[in-house]
């Protein structure tokens, strides 16, 4: 079953002009990040509602940069590119994938080399001042002291969308753009719980687009919006896509 659909996907990504990618924290687990949900998720210790949302944070800043965000900025200094990551940025090199639509924050897409990625929900890159507004690389964040604080005695937040924040409105406006004009959209490691994120799939759809889902277990896209859907681990499986889709192009050149 994988490799016909292995295979169907190589066809499909060999056909296409213009591939979108649509990818969530599953396509960085290999990289040592846990997801959100699923097997090993954060939000199966952990309620959303409590950490991740904007009330929480300003109710108490301290409580979720100790409890979540602290633990997040280890994890992202160590975490390192995947073999999912490096296979999106292949199909860039080929000319097929022009635009990553990230849910992540982790910026491993860009240090995997690729050159379009819009960041939905922010980055961890970077940390604001809640009185200032100063910015501060995240690396140079001095920890001792939770909540962190900027210089000016403000708080500092990740630049990250929290829940209850609202989308960077030219994301969302080039997300949608980028997902109405593809001719394949590559669905990778994302639940697709999550809104507005999870409508871009449907976008793609409806405008035409051929929908391929990459992720570990079904989702509410398997079946519906994804035309098909290789379940498996994300790295593994670009592999296997890339090695048929060499496999197909070596075929087409001898035609
Ligand atoms: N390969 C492919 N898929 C995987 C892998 C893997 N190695 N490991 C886990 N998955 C799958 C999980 O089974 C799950 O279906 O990836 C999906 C990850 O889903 P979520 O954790 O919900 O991540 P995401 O869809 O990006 O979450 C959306 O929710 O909490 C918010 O802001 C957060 O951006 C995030 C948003």
């Amino acid at each position: 079953m994988i490799p016909d659909l292995c295979h169907r996907a190589a066809r499909d990504i060999a056909g296409a002009h213009h591939i979108v990618a649509l990818t969530g924290a599953g396509i960085s687990v290999e990289s040592g990040i846990p997801p959100f949900r699923g097997p090993g998720g954060i939000w199966e210790k952990l309620d959303p509602m409590e950490y991740a949302h904007i009330d929480a944070f300003m109710r108490d800043p301290g409580r979720v940069w100790r409890v979540l965000i602290a633990d997040m900025k280890t994890l992202l200094d160590q975490a390192r590119p995947n073999d999912a990551h490096m296979g999106l940025v292949r199909l860039e090199r080929m000319g097929k994938l022009k635009t990553i639509i990230t849910q992540n924050v982790d910026g491993l897409h860009q240090a995997a080399g690729s050159h379009d990625v819009i960041e939905f929900h922010g980055n961890f890159a970077w940390q604001r001042c809640l009185a200032c507004g100063r910015r501060i690389s995240t690396t140079d964040v001095e920890m001792a002291e939770m909540p962190p604080r900027c210089s000016c005695g403000g708080i500092l937040r990740p630049e990250c969308v929290f829940f209850g924040e609202m989308i960077e409105p030219v994301n969302l406006s080039r997300s949608r753009d980028a997902a109405a004009r593809c001719d394949v959209m590559l669905v990778v490691g994302t639940s697709a719980m999550v809104q507005p994120a999870a409508l871009m799939p449907t976008i793609a759809r409806q405008a035409g687009a051929t929908v391929i889902e990459i992720n570990f277990e079904p989702t509410p896209l398997t079946g519906q919006v994804a035309h098909y859907s290789l379940l498996g681990e994300a790295g593994a499986t670009f592999n296997a896509i890339l090695a048929a889709l060499e496999r197909e192009f070596q075929g087409d050149r001898k035609g």
